[in-house]
């Protein structure tokens, strides 16, 4: 037998190994840069020019070895044939890796992975939700495994009743794909097969299913491939197979990234308060994560021949493992190897995606998601951090380590400060369209898993991507008007407008139900402060909002009394649900009873009573008029349509910090606040571009603003506490204002 030089500082299933593998194999690499593992019964390489011949020439150095002998039970072979373990895609070589691997890049593409972009960053938004308010979590399971399974699920076709089972799956063929390889105890063993059987017959089914009645999924599309002489390329078995693989390389590989992206950021303090001001360099961090540490450390491969790596003659049918980990720190190759450095020059030159005909089918994937998902997290929550010190939990597997949890606590403090910063959006589905009065559509959305809408107050709209008929899509406002007791559906109540820029029109002839539309989270210009009486006052389709505050009033036990007025009876929405309320609602059809009578109305001050009113311009300058006798802070308004700001005085030009960014621009006359932070691409969130939806307002640090808007309260404006800054300017003498954006 020839000399098998070993490194005895080297050990796989050490703390310190797990706490930083490359760090570990930099203590070996220089002394032996090929050496023997006996625990494993295999070489390992560690430098990249021998990491890199042996991942490029898979005919003197094959990948079968990491599935000829994994060894199906007798017992399961009926369910699981022991000749299909073989056809696994990391255990084949060309021309059966090459027809495989084909078939399963095609769900893998870059463009069709770009496409899945924005679904990513909604579902990531919904996942955080879910968690935000804890303050402290496991990262892994709470956020970094949610994210990339459901992503998997929805990519294969699986609805939520597989969840579990593919969860399940992951560790399962880890540890399956482990066992080729490691020892494993007699009843892991059995326990690992019979849940994997259990699992892959439940695909199995599915697989046969798709083939029969094909979806618009990914494991159809495997089921329906076909070969050249027209038959199916893959048995069901075979693309089972490949679901098992995806379980595992298309979750838990960029799950464990994310969760190191976190721990190197943590030390690396500047990388992240740059990627947080600019979200371009995201993908840099996963990159660099990778490349720190790549998320399976080793790739395994057989001898073909007797040969030699750096000196060290290896015999034909050795295993060989090549550490990934070790060459993409190889100080030959990388310059200050072990620095977290989002900025090197090319950020993707890394093997963690391994080389050659092996190179991850999924990578695409993995950087969209990993780079998403970070973007995402750390926008919403950024102050996370992971705890001090935190647990070495690992499923411990030389091949395939896999990270449990991690540990992470974050300042909840983040939530709000947050919701003004970040767009959040979803997709939901139109499940009701019914006439609310002539020319009032009522929609009813959902979300299509039909889980519960994310919560909203009284007052509260949505941002709609309407389907505009010349293509594209035009974002409108709505007020919300559902009961608070459906948490699973939003409703909004839209008048088609006779001189519509399209908004309504695309509502009313653009959606119907089935349809699917994007919709931003709720916010709340208009939100219900809490007072013992109430008096409502809507014109048209203003009663919108009012309907949910009256809700809400009605819960609290107030007072209360709603002046509805409208064109005609006929065209007043929703005023079959507000008869129960007689004796409380005032119903005043203009072409019967004229306009609502607000003098009278308001003639005596009444104590306690706090005006919320919603309608069209003249309603809401005749109720100030009316009111104007009143204690100062009683109206609350929501306009339809900008308030009309005339300034006797020319604009000026002035200048604008931007604390976050620590920019200061100058705005120039003709131009807006948000028109010059969008211009630089600062991050700045809008909608509406004229003050009245409040999506673009920011807190003022310093400087005093001239109000345009149509949102904040005489009172909230005298604060001067935040301002619209796609429309209010800097006040007359004010010539630089600070802004916390
Ligand atoms: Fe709507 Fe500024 S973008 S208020």
């Amino acid at each position: 037998m020839p000399h098998r030089p070993l490194a005895p500082a080297f050990d796989a299933m050490s703390d310190d190994y797990y706490r930083d593998p490359a760090v570990h194999f930099a203590a070996v690499r220089d002394d032996h840069p090929v050496f023997f593992y006996p625990w494993l019964n295999a070489w390992i390489v560690t430098g990249r020019e021998d990491v890199l011949t042996v991942l490029g020439d898979w005919t003197e150095f094959s990948s079968s070895g990491n599935t000829a002998t994994i060894d199906v039970p007798p017992k399961w072979r009926h369910v699981v044939p022991q000749d299909l373990m073989e056809k696994m895609i990391v255990g084949t070589d060309p021309d059966l890796h090459t027809l495989h691997r084909n078939i399963a890049l095609s769900g893998f593409t870059k463009a069709r992975m770009e496409a899945l972009r924005p679904e990513i960053e909604r579902r990531a938004h919904r996942i955080i939700d879910a968690f935000e308010a804890s303050g402290r979590g496991d990262l892994m399971e709470g956020y970094c495994l949610e994210l990339t399974t459901q992503t998997l699920l929805a990519h294969l076709g699986l609805g939520w009743e597989h969840d579990a089972m593919m969860r399940e799956l992951r560790g399962l063929t880890a540890r399956i794909l482990s066992s080729a390889q490691e020892e494993m105890p007699a009843e892991v063993f059995d326990d690992v097969w019979e849940r994997f059987a259990s699992a892959f017959s439940i695909l199995v089914t599915l697989v046969v299913e798709r083939r029969a009645a094909p979806g618009s999924d990914f494991i159809s599309e495997m089921a329906a491939a076909r070969s050249r002489d027209g038959e199916y390329a893959l048995t069901v078995e075979e693309v089972a197979l490949h679901v098992t693989e995806f379980a595992l390389a298309g979750a838990d590989t960029t799950a464990q990234a994310m969760a190191n992206a976190v721990l190197f950021l943590d030390k690396a303090p500047e990388a992240l308060t740059e990627a947080i001001a600019d979200t371009a360099l995201w993908i840099n961090v996963f990159e660099e994560t990778l490349r720190r540490r790549p998320s399976s450390p080793f790739a395994s491969r057989k001898a073909m021949r007797d040969l030699e790596l750096s000196g060290v003659r290896i015999s034909a049918g050795d295993m060989i493992w090549v550490s990934l980990a070790s060459a993409n720190t190889d100080p030959g190759w990388v310059e200050r190897p072990f620095e977290f450095d989002i900025h090197r020059s090319d950020p993707a030159d890394h093997l963690a995606f391994t080389h050659g005909r092996h190179t991850c089918l999924g990578q695409n994937l993995a950087r969209v998601q990993g780079s998403t998902g970070l973007k995402v997290l750390f926008e919403r929550l950024p102050s996370l951090r992971p705890v001090p010190d935190p647990a070495l939990d690992f499923v411990r597997m030389a091949l395939l380590p896999v990270r449990a949890s991690l540990e992470v606590t974050w300042d909840t403090r983040d939530i709000e400060r947050q919701k003004k910063r970040v767009k959040r959006e979803m997709e939901l589905t139109v499940v009701a369209k019914n006439a609310a009065a002539d020319g009032v559509v009522a929609i009813e959305l959902a979300h299509p898993d039909g889980g519960d809408l994310p919560e909203w107050s009284a007052g509260a709209h949505i941002e709609v991507h309407v389907p505009a008929a010349t293509g594209g899509v035009l974002l409108r406002q709505y007020s919300l008007c559902s009961s608070a007791e459906r948490a699973d559906r939003w409703r909004i109540g839209v008048l088609r407008e006779p001189a519509s820029r399209g908004g309504s029109r695309g509502i009313h002839d653009g959606l119907t139900v089935g349809s699917t539309v994007t919709v931003g989270w709720p916010r709340n210009n208009f939100a219900l402060e809490s007072s013992p009486r109430y008096v409502f006052v809507a014109g048209g389709i203003g009663i919108t909002p009012v309907l949910a505050m009256i809700e809400r009033a009605e819960a609290a036990g107030a007072e209360w009394e709603l002046h509805y007025g409208g064109r005609t009876r006929a065209s007043m929405a929703f005023v079959g649900e507000l008869e129960r309320h007689a004796g409380r609602v005032h119903l005043v059809p203009q072409d019967e009873r004229g306009h609502l009578p607000l003098t009278q109305i308001f003639a005596d001050v009444a104590p306690d009573t706090l005006v919320y009113a919603c309608g069209p311009e003249p309603l809401l300058n005749a109720l100030d008029a009316a009111l104007a006798h009143w204690p100062e802070g009683t109206l609350h308004t929501e306009r339809f349509a900008p308030k009309k700001v005339v300034r006797s005085e020319p604009d000026t030009a002035f200048e604008v910090e931007f604390a976050l960014s620590g920019e200061t621009l100058t705005v120039p006359i003709g131009a807006s606040i948000l028109d010059v932070a969008e211009e630089r691409g600062l991050t700045t969130l809008s909608s509406c571009r004229e003050g009245t939806c409040g999506t673009c307002e920011t807190k003022i640090l310093l400087g005093r603003a001239d109000h345009r808007d149509s949102i904040l309260t005489p009172r909230e404006q005298n604060a001067q506490r935040s301002m619209m800054i796609c429309v209010s300017r800097a006040e007359r003498g004010c010539d630089r204002l600070v802004l916390d954006a």
